[in-house]
């Protein structure tokens, strides 16, 4: 068991089997053909779904933590240390927040095209003529996602690799131009915390049309 949790790869690979063991229970238990489960988009649905919620979980615990644990303890900690956030920690952490948005983002994408109402969710609902609540609270929820894996990919990423010169790929700056990067980058990532509040809301928000009456 040690050398399973002491090897992180083990780790996830051991999560993986064990979500494998708890779906053929499932499927022992209830009595159903696999077969007929395995050729059913819903089946497909709510394996994307799995796989967005866990992305997201990557994606927004490493946003609240850049903003709860990281940013307000920089200063905090004396300059001889601070390397060892700025060239170790917050590189790899960026790395895994990056690619958590871009997972977060195309499994959503393409778990609404799959359930069929991409078009009627990012129209907000106009294409149903607004009769479905639920529609226009996911298509709420995808644009603040998305403006929020936009402002990763586009301003918090390029802003952060000038800042912290990370792969020594902005070696001439300056000071300044190192500091004013810092600072876009964190007012873009306040506003991805500040925006992850309603985001959610409206994402779990599916089940409202049935108790609206
Ligand atoms: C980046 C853009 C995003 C898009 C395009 C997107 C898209 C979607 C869609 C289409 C659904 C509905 C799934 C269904 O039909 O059952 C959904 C549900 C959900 N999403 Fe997102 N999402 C995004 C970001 C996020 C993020 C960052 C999180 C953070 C954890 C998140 C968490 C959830 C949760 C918890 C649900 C509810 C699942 C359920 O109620 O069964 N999403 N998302």
């Amino acid at each position: 068991m040690a050398a399973l949790l002491t090897n992180m790869r083990n780790t996830v690979i051991a999560g993986f089997v064990l979500a494998l063991v708890v779906f053929a229970i499932f499927i022992f238990v209830g009595g159903y053909a696999l077969s007929a489960i395995v050729v059913g988009e819903q089946f497909w649905a709510f394996i994307l779904r799995w796989l967005h919620v866990m992305f997201g979980i990557l994606w927004i615990g490493l946003l609240y933590y850049f903003n709860l644990v990281q940013m307000p303890m920089m200063p905090k900690i004396p300059d001889e240390q601070k390397p060892a956030v700025s060239k170790f920690i917050a590189p790899e952490a960026l790395w895994y927040f990056r690619w958590a948005a871009m997972g977060t983002m195309a499994a959503g994408v393409i778990l609404a095209a799959l359930s069929g109402y991409l078009l009627d969710a990012l129209t907000l609902g106009a294409t149903q003529n607004f009769v479905a609540p639920s529609t226009t609270l996911i298509g709420i929820g995808m644009w603040l996602g998305l403006i929020m894996w936009f402002n990763v990919w586009f301003v918090i990423w390029p802003n952060q690799q000038k800042a912290l010169n990370i792969d020594n790929r902005f070696p001439d700056l300056t000071k300044e131009q190192k500091a004013a990067a810092g600072r876009t980058a964190m007012l873009f990532s306040r506003t991805n915390f500040m925006l992850s509040i309603p985001m959610l809301f409206c994402m779990t928000g599916g089940g409202i049309n049935a108790n609206l009456g």
